[in-house]
């Protein structure tokens, strides 16, 4: 069949984060070999690069179910015994955004990781007692936008820790072109090639913007994508040549007028500005960083020149 889902669900269908794939794919190959479960894997990187459907690749690679969950979900050890008691012998447990799993759960999956059991209290006061399960052997896939905030012996316990980058413009193109022909909308390829210009290394910023104009093609077009009707499309939806959104635009604007370009702490950019800190740090911040519009001093964070020429600003003398 010619059905093709818009996440890819092999490594081959996969494109980019080629050192992650060829890696992955000789640690499953051996482990299917051997017949043993794959090591516990931790994927770490920006968000939106790829690191849940990579989990379901291995999944679909190794032939086993993945169950899905989230650090904050998991809120008391009884949740997380849940989970694993159903597990079948060699599924993966997804746990996205593991750097917020609570310290309490973290200690109860050391022994789970490392021995496949799992011992728990039962009751209260003087009648408490521990008990000791056995799991089915199972792997483990955590991923994380911030390897730095897993405690180390978390850390550790994983075998295999892959970071995803930042895809380079050919890669997001070839994937801009697959998913559109998953839409079986047509698409130029310098239309393709605009649109993952401005994505910010990003598949899934690349998926959703390929979404809008495909959007703008059907109401404003003749259904067809082509580079004047990509620029056009992108114009209107408030996304600058460089992939840059309204948000960085606040962002980067607030620092040079509200604060001189820097330094300024982050929660004080954060309120300045009115979002999340957290939201700044793992999402919109990294993409500055990578392409050199902020620093990070010891005194907060300062914008660059390519700030002031991105903007046409005069660049301040001191
Ligand atoms: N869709 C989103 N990310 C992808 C990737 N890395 N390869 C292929 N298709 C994708």
């Amino acid at each position: 069949s010619f059905e093709q889902s818009l996440r890819p669900l092999t490594l081959k269908q996969y494109i980019g984060q080629t050192k992650v794939k060829e890696n992955l794919e000789i640690f499953i190959e051996a482990a299917k070999i051997r017949q043993e479960t794959l090591d516990h894997v931790l994927l770490y990187g920006p968000p939106g690069l790829g690191k849940t459907t990579l989990a379901t690749i291995i999944a679909n690679e190794m032939g086993v179910n993945i169950r899905t969950t989230a650090g904050p979900a998991i809120e008391r050890p009884g949740d997380l015994a849940a989970i694993l008691t159903a597990l079948e012998p060699g599924d993966i447990l997804f746990i996205d955004e593991i750097h917020r799993l609570p310290r309490a759960i973290e200690e109860v999956l050391y022994p789970a990781m490392e021995d496949f059991c799992l011992d728990i209290v039962i009751g209260k006061g003087a009648t408490a007692r521990s008990v000791r399960l056995d799991l089915p052997p199972f792997t483990l896939v955590g991923a994380t936008t911030r390897a730095g905030s897993l405690s180390a012996p978390l850390r550790d316990r994983f075998g295999v820790l892959s970071r995803l980058e930042y895809y380079k413009e050919d890669q997001l193109m070839d994937i801009v072109l697959r998913t559109a022909e998953v839409f079986q909308v047509e698409i130029t390829k310098d239309a393709a090639l605009e649109i993952a210009k401005r994505s910010r290394g990003t598949p899934r910023i690349a998926n959703r913007l390929l979404r809008r104009v495909r959007d703008f093609a059907q109401v404003k077009g003749n259904g067809m994508i082509d580079l004047s009707l990509a620029d056009h499309s992108l114009q209107l939806l408030q996304v600058d040549p460089l992939g840059l959104d309204h948000i960085d635009h606040k962002l980067l604007k607030g620092i040079i007028e509200k604060f001189r370009g820097g330094p300024v702490g982050l929660d004080t950019i954060a309120a300045t500005i009115g979002e999340e800190s957290h939201t700044i740090e793992d999402v919109y911040e990294p993409y500055l960083l990578q392409i050199g519009f902020i620093q990070r001093t010891p005194r907060g964070r300062i914008v660059t020149n390519l700030v002031y020429q991105h903007f046409q600003m005069e660049v301040p003398t001191e």
